[in-house]
């Protein structure tokens, strides 16, 4: 191939992706299927990799991210980003069709109609069609600039239709939000890496967004609809249905459910039918909006400091119900957290029965003070998973004892343990909850490193039996690899193969591989090169564990509570006697540990990473986090607000960093 015919090869398929891109994230409405996009992708990468000299920021390929940064640069808006008032009656819609009527001296008003996305605002500015820039909303003059972050979104165009003559410049207003069932699966992959989940879809796309790392934005399943010209070059659309058309031409996304409405009683119609159609709407909505749709009279209409006058918020009620709750259980999360549920009387709740409730953690539920047998409120508000707000009093009522965790798991009956508002099993090789993710990590990569024991194998395994225990991975056979579905002769040797291999392990893999909380790679290293072998790590007392540095009291105390269970301890025995030979640890490469040796205590709040993203950063180069400062302390990193910590760091000396100085200490160099 040419250059000159790699070029022209280069430009058709980009106009192709990009077609195919706003058809599936923009209409929902995808024409190929998609192997066939893949291929239409793979072949744009390969010839960009091939010639780079012709790759632009403009191709949908650039969508990956790039290096973290310091803090979020702060931009001023083109136009102030204004709010809407919002309303939640009937009769104040009425009042506000009667406003307008009067403000603009007429009795036939057009309304376009559309909902109100539950996201965050953004601005996101095209020049001569392509994205140049975004921003949140921020106070609503200045705002801060995430273009690198919104250009990972796939459903926002970084390039508006060639064929479309897009305006030279061009300022759009328009809503970054998740959708439900993505919001769901990206809460179950944070909490199995033991992450705290997002409380509700909105949070989940905020904190994605504003990430200082657009790497981590580009994992996040983020999408985009449009609503807004805010600035056009050249004659603006004469109403508000025109705007959505022409952003729609240009190949932006827009709502796809909107009504041009001739009165206010099709306002209200579209407001009932919306909000009863919300339960099967694929993201969160929490009521219309409501837009004079003739752009001349918006602009006679004008706005007050913080809203226009010619739009307005009519809310949905609040989806809130009153119940009894029958019985409070707790359930076992796949890292072994104790979760108390509320079984309740059911109940509808904005077209939907709801039978439990979650009441989060142990304090959640003294805070409040709601027992079997409480009246309470449940609310559905943005929040997928139905929560307790309140209780209700009764008049009279005789209560019973307040709700205790259970000092042992309801699964498996092994003890309790508490970390902070959490409790979890301690249980964990012997939970059958915990045991399919504490198969998987045990085979992952940089544990015991069993290839071909995916996700849907090990689930296979213990829903059949065939494994209750880390160690009856050792006693597999043949025969009962191929009664599995997806099983054939090749790949059940192949399994048997791997998981003979993983007989030869180093102590460090196998301590990360046993799923220890607080013993990732870096501990387990450190352990291992401390105790030597197995049964001397054993022996060791949680005073000894303390010794060892960067071994703080909370990995102390893990590492004693696993070693004490009963179970535990005979599940190693199991291991080591089916033939697990442990090795010497590897010897530690210290060299790529820029923070090998130093403890971290952080006070306040951080605005680029959540604490575990901080925390995983710090591990990562070899560093280690303690929830304590004292003369050991190598740094503390002060966000905003912070508490005590930083008092107790000045006082001993310790050195101080601002949230700045630790990104350029984790940055890779
Ligand atoms: S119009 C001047 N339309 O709701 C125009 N806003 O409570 C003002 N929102 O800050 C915005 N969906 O983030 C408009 N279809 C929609 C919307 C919408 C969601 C958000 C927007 C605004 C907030 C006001």
């Amino acid at each position: 191939m040419t250059h000159n015919q790699a070029k022209e090869r280069i430009a058709a398929l980009r106009l192709e992706v990009r077609h195919h891109d706003h058809l599936y994230y923009s209409k929902d409405r995808p024409e190929i299927s998609d192997a066939e996009y893949d291929r239409l992708f793979r072949e744009l990468v390969e010839l960009e990799t091939a010639y780079p000299d012709l790759l632009t920021s403009d191709s949908p390929t650039q969508r990956v991210g790039a290096p973290p940064i310091d803090e979020l640069a702060k931009v001023p808006h083109e136009k102030p980003m204004l709010s809407l008032d919002s309303i939640t009656d009937r009769e104040d819609v009425q009042a506000f069709d009667t406003r307008m009527k009067r403000e603009l001296e007429t009795d036939h008003i057009v309304y376009t109609v559309e909902p109100k996305f539950d996201g965050l605002s953004v601005e996101l500015v095209y020049d001569q069609g392509k994205f140049v820039r975004g921003s949140t909303r921020g106070d609503g003059r200045t705002g801060e600039e995430v273009t690198v972050n919104l250009r990972t979104i796939r459903a926002l165009p970084l390039q508006l239709r060639h064929d479309s003559s897009p305006p030279a410049h061009l300022v759009v207003r328009g809503e970054v939000y998740m959708r439900l069932d993505e919001f769901q699966s990206l809460n179950r992959r944070m909490t199995e890496r033991g992450e705290e989940a997002f409380a509700n879809p909105r949070n989940a796309a905020a904190g994605s967004l504003r990430m200082l790392d657009s790497r981590v934005t580009a994992s996040r399943p983020l999408t985009v609809t449009c609503y807004d010209i805010m600035a056009v070059s050249g004659p603006a659309p004469p109403s508000h249905w025109d705007e959505l058309e022409a952003l729609a031409g240009w190949s932006l996304p827009v709502p796809a459910h909107r009504r041009r409405c001739r009165s206010i009683e099709e306002v209200l119609a579209f407001h009932q039918s919306t909000d009863a159609m919300r339960e099967s709407l694929p993201f969160e909505i929490d009521g219309i909006v409501v837009k004079v749709d003739r752009r001349d009279w918006q602009d006679q209409l004008g706005s007050k400091s913080r809203s226009p006058r010619w739009a307005i918020a009519y809310k949905f009620a609040p989806r809130k119900e009153i119940t009894d709750i029958q019985d409070i259980v707790v359930s076992v999360g796949r890292t072994g957290t104790l979760t108390p549920l509320a079984l309740l009387k059911p109940v509808e709740v904005g077209g939907v029965t709801i039978s439990r409730a979650t009441l989060h953690n142990a304090d959640e539920v003294a805070r409040k003070d709601v027992r079997v047998g409480d009246r309470v409120k449940v609310e559905r508000a943005g929040d997928v998973i139905p929560a307790i707000t309140e209780r209700v009093p009764v008049p009279g009522e005789q209560r019973q004892d307040p709700f205790v965790m259970p000092d042992h798991c309801p699964v498996c009956g092994s003890a309790v343990a508490r970390e902070g508002a959490y409790f979890y099993c301690t249980g964990q090789t012997v939970c059958v909850a915990q045991l399919k993710g504490a198969i998987e990590h045990f085979a992952s990569k940089s544990a015991l490193n069993i290839d071909g024991l995916g996700k849907k194998t090990v689930a296979q395994l213990v829903d059949r039996g065939l494994v209750r225990d880390l160690a009856d991975l050792y006693r597999l056979t043949k025969e009962q690899l191929l009664t599995l579905e997806g099983f054939a002769e090749r790949s059940a040797t192949l399994l048997l193969a791997s998981i003979e291999r993983s007989k030869s392990v180093t102590l460090d893999r196998l301590l990360m591989g046993l799923g220890i909380r607080q013993v990732g790679q870096h501990i387990a290293r450190v352990l291992a090169q401390r105790f030597g072998t197995l049964p001397q790590l054993m022996a060791a007392t949680e005073a000894e564990f303390i010794q060892v540095h960067e071994i703080g009291p909370e990995i102390s105390a893990s590492l004693a509570s696993f070693f004490r269970e009963d179970r535990n301890r005979q599940v190693i025995a199991r291991l080591v006697e089916r033939g697990l030979s442990i090795a010497p640890p590897a010897q530690a490469t210290s060299s790529s540990h820029a923070l090998a040796g130093k403890t971290f205590v952080f006070t306040g709040g951080l605005s680029g990473y959540s604490r575990d993203e901080a925390k995983q950063l710090v591990e990562q180069h070899g560093g280690t986090v303690s929830s304590s400062v004292s003369k050991k302390t190598s740094y503390v990193v002060a966000g905003t607000d912070p508490g005590s910590k930083l008092d107790q760091a000045q006082k001993l000396g310790v050195t101080v960093l601002s949230e700045g100085e630790f990104t350029d200490l984790v940055k890779p160099a």
